[in-house]
């Protein structure tokens, strides 16, 4: 007799297990199927988020800082470091402490919760009566489990270009670009994108010469023009990332102990460098393979994502899909948000999530961090819109901090004042983003975020400012 659940959800990534412990404290019997696997060859879960993403990549952005720190800001407080040395392996092995210490977090949260946690690749084999049949398979081992309701948080996977597949020594995707055990003299990476800029961030401040290489015809496309500009000038001239873009990238060849990368960039002139490691981050595919069996017709889109309502509903009877498989953006948080959401909805309940108050972040240093609607967005949409700015320089916390590069940016609805988006780059915007969400959450106006009292000194002052300027009353600028 094959074991029976209400819930069964399919990967323990942030959107995975979320459901999970949400669907078992709504009352049902659940159990979450994960197949990842660390170094060591043990399970982990977790998903891409806590073992090769953004648990990780945040703790190396950190020790990398420190490093900056130390040689580059610690003079200006008087404090002078004779002989500054750092060892890479310590900042992986503390990274891979802090990677252990939260995946095994989410075992004892599965264990209190009491969701079973079955390790193995979970493929849905059809319905018999009611009940969705799934198979679970690691190694020799097949059980077949049933359950009523299938929820899809399968993640995804680095997308690789074909002429250089992914060897994690020469040719490294995340995982690989997490775990150089030296600094490469010289790094390339091919794509400027969240991860590219995160990682070539980390090993250019420990000590590489990073170069990284952009097929799109400028520079953070995504980003409000004006971030992805000053973002930009922080990066090169600051940093000292090199940054390519409008580039074609051709043939790929690895040496012994290194990576021949031949490009042309959009005047046809051809390039060919040499690093001795290469990182592809040119962004990632859903993970679909060998998920259903055929005869079930998995609704897929045709690049590969879950066809999912605006609820995560699939078409079919009681099978849902969450995060990284299905579209929107592809960040932790909004897997889990709709992980919470599907496993209530489960349960009869009404949850609502707005996918425009979705915040973005990109810990670089300065970070960036946006929420709504760029300006050049607004200009196409032909929204009328009133915009205010407030710069890091004049904050007295940042001033503090020494850490004044960067500015807020608020835009409001010009009739109605309603803040439409918020962008920001600069210290902790990972943290001040928040304070936009959740105004926008409650349709706030840029009055209102002026009316509220603001800490100071503090950072979130310039949000403060940013509302006031909507007004053209900054008290300060
Ligand atoms: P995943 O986290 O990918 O988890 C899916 C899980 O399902 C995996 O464990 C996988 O092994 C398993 N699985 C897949 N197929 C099967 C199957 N058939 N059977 C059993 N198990 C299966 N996002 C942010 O919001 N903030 C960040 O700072 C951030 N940093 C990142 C840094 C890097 C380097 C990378 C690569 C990503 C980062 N992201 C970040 C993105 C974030 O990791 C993803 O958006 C998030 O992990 C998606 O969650 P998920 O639950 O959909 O899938
Ligand atoms: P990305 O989509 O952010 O960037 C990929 C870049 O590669 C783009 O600029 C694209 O134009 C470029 N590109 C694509 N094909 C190319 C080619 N053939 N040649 C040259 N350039 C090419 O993808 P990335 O960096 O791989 O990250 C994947 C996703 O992971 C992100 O979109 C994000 O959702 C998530 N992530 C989130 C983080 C965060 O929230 N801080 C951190 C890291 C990743």
């Amino acid at each position: 007799m094959s074991q029976s659940f209400d819930v069964i959800v399919i990967g323990a990534g942030p959107g995975g297990y979320v459901a999970a412990i949400r669907a078992a404290q709504l009352g049902f019997n659940t159990a979450c199927i994960d197949e990842f696997k660390n170094k060591e060859g043990k399970a982990s879960l977790g998903g891409t988020c806590l073992n090769v993403g953004c648990i990780p990549s945040k703790a190396l952005l950190e020790s990398s800082e420190n490093v900056e720190r130390v040689e580059h800001k610690f003079a200006s407080h008087g404090i002078t470091v004779e002989g500054m040395k750092f060892d890479v392996g310590t900042m992986l092995a503390r990274k891979e402490g802090i990677v252990s210490k939260l995946t095994q977090g989410i075992g004892y949260l599965f264990k209190k919760n009491k969701v079973a946690s079955l390790h193995g690749h979970g493929k849905i084999l059809g319905r018999n009566g009611d009940k969705w049949q799934v198979e679970v398979t690691d190694g020799d081992k097949v059980e077949v489990v049933e359950t009523t309701h299938i929820i899809l948080a399968t993640g995804s996977t680095p997308r690789q270009l074909p002429q250089a597949p992914v060897d994690n020594v020469l040719v490294l995707d995340n995982e690989g670009a997490l775990s150089i055990p030296a600094v490469p003299k010289r790094l390339g990476v091919i794509g400027a994108g969240v991860i590219g800029l995160e990682m070539g961030s980390v090993w250019k401040r420990l000590g590489s010469e990073v170069t990284i290489l952009e097929g799109a015809p400028g520079f953070l496309l995504a980003a409000d023009e004006a971030i992805a500009k000053e973002a930009h000038k922080i990066f090169t001239k600051d940093l000292g990332l090199i940054i390519k873009t409008s580039l074609k990238i051709g043939n790929i060849t690895k040496g012994e102990n290194d990576v021949t990368v031949e490009y042309t960039d959009a005047e046809g002139n051809a390039f060919t460098e040499v690093f001795d490691k290469l990182i592809v981050s040119i962004g990632r595919l859903p993970n679909t393979w060998n998920l259903a069996a055929e005869s079930v017709g998995l609704p897929l889109d045709e690049r590969g994502y879950v066809i999912v309502d605006g609820d995560c509903r699939t078409s079919l009877p009681n099978l849902w899909a969450v995060g990284d498989v299905v579209r929107g953006p592809m960040l932790a948080h909004k897997a889990s948000e709709e992980g919470v959401a599907v496993a209530e909805r489960i349960a009869g309940q009404h949850p609502h999530i707005d996918f425009n108050n979705v915040p973005w972040v990109i810990y670089t240093s300065p970070e960036m961090a946006w929420v709504g609607k760029t300006e050049q967005a607004l200009k196409a949409e032909g929204v009328e819109y009133k915009k205010g700015q407030f710069p890091f320089g004049p904050n007295g916390r940042a001033l503090g901090l020494g850490e004044t590069a960067g500015f807020v940016k608020m835009l409001a609805c010009a009739k109605t004042d309603r803040i439409l988006g918020v962008h920001i780059i600069g210290p902790f915007a990972s943290e001040l983003i928040t304070e936009a969400v959740v105004a926008m959450e409650f349709n706030a106006s840029a009055e209102d975020i002026a009316r509220i009292v603001h800490a100071h000194p503090s950072l979130a002052e310039a949000m403060h400012e940013a509302a006031l300027g909507c007004d053209k009353r900054g008290l300060h600028s």
